[in-house]
C-alpha cells in the first residue's frame, strides 16, 4: 500500500501570537515543521510527503526539506485561507496511484511510530478511513450565554487527533463531490468523508499528538521533544 502524506502548516497560528505562522516558531532549535516532517519522512510507513505552507514560505520550507535531509517530500505547495483548502491542495499534489493519503497537522509535532501503524492497521481491515481518537475524562456540559442547557453523557463522545488515514479514491471523492462551500467548516478532514457516507474507525490516539495552540503548549511538546 503506497501511502502519501499532506502535512499542513498553512495555518497562520494567530493563538500563539509570534511575529511568523506557527510551523515556523522555534521548538527545540529548529522551526516546529521539522519535528513531524522529520517523523513522516522517517517511518517506513510512508512512501512521500507534501507539505502545505502560508504563501511566500514555500521557500523556507524547501530548505529546511534539505538541511533535514528529508528525500520523501515531493512538494511544497501554498495552503488556502481554510484548513480544508490547504488539505485540497496538498491532495493535488498526490501521485494518481497512491493507495492511501494520510493528513496530518504540523501543529501536532510529535507523531508517534505506533500511531501510524494503527491506522494503517484499520484501513487494512477494509474502513474507508482511520483516525486516532482518546476518551474525554471531563464531565461535558451544552452551554449557551453561559448557563448549562444540560450536561452531556460522555460515554460516546470522544475527541480526535491527527494523522487521519484514508483509502485515496475514497477521500479524493468526498473532496470533489462536497461543495467548496460546504466544507469550509469542517476542523478535521474525516468529517467530509462522514459527509459523504465513508465509515471511519477510530484507533487508539495518543497524548502526545497535542496540538499547539498556544505558548504554554510549545513549552510542553518541547519537554517531549
Ligand atoms: N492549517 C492549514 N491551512 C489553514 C489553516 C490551518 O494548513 N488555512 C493547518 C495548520 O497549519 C495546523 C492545522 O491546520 O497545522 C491545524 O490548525 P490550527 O491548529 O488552527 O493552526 P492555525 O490555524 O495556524 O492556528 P490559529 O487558528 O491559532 O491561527
Ligand atoms: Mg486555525
Amino acid at each position: 500500500m503506497s501511502t502519501w502524506a499532506v502535512l499542513v502548516a498553512a495555518g497562520r497560528g494567530e493563538r500563539l501570537g509570534e511575529d511568523r505562522p506557527k510551523a515556523f516558531v522555534r521548538l527545540g532549535g529548529l522551526p516546529l515543521l521539522a519535528e513531524p516532517l522529520r517523523r513522516l519522512d522517517e517511518s517506513d510507513w510512508i512512501e512521500s510527503v507534501v507539505v502545505v505552507v502560508p504563501p511566500e514560505w514555500e521557500e523556507p520550507a524547501i530548505l529546511l526539506a534539505e538541511e533535514l535531509g528529508a528525500s520523501k517530500v515531493s512538494a511544497c505547495v501554498t495552503g488556502g485561507v481554510s484548513r480544508t483548502d490547504s488539505v485540497r491542495a496538498g491532495v493535488a499534489e498526490v501521485a494518481d496511484d497512491a493507495a492511501v493519503i494520510l493528513v496530518h497537522d504540523a501543529a501536532r509535532p510529535i507523531l508517534p511510530e505506533a500511531v501510524l501503524a494503527r491506522l494503517l492497521a484499520a484501513l487494512g481491515e477494509g474502513f474507508d478511513g482511520a483516525i486516532p481518537g482518546l476518551p474525554i475524562v471531563d464531565t461535558v456540559k451544552r452551554v449557551r450565554a453561559g448557563l448549562v442547557q444540560e450536561t452531556v453523557s460522555r460515554d460516546e463522545l470522544m475527541r480526535v487527533q491527527t494523522p487521519q488515514a484514508f483509502v485515496a479514491p475514497v477521500f479524493r471523492d468526498a473532496l470533489t463531490r462536497l461543495s467548496v462551500e460546504s466544507t469550509q467548516t469542517a476542523t478535521d478532514c474525516a468529517a467530509l468523508v462522514e459527509a459523504a457516507g465513508g465509515l471511519i474507525k477510530v484507533v487508539e490516539g495518543d497524548e502526545r499528538l497535542l496540538k499547539v495552540t498556544t505558548r504554554a503548549d510549545l513549552d510542553r511538546v518541547a519537554g517531549w521533544l
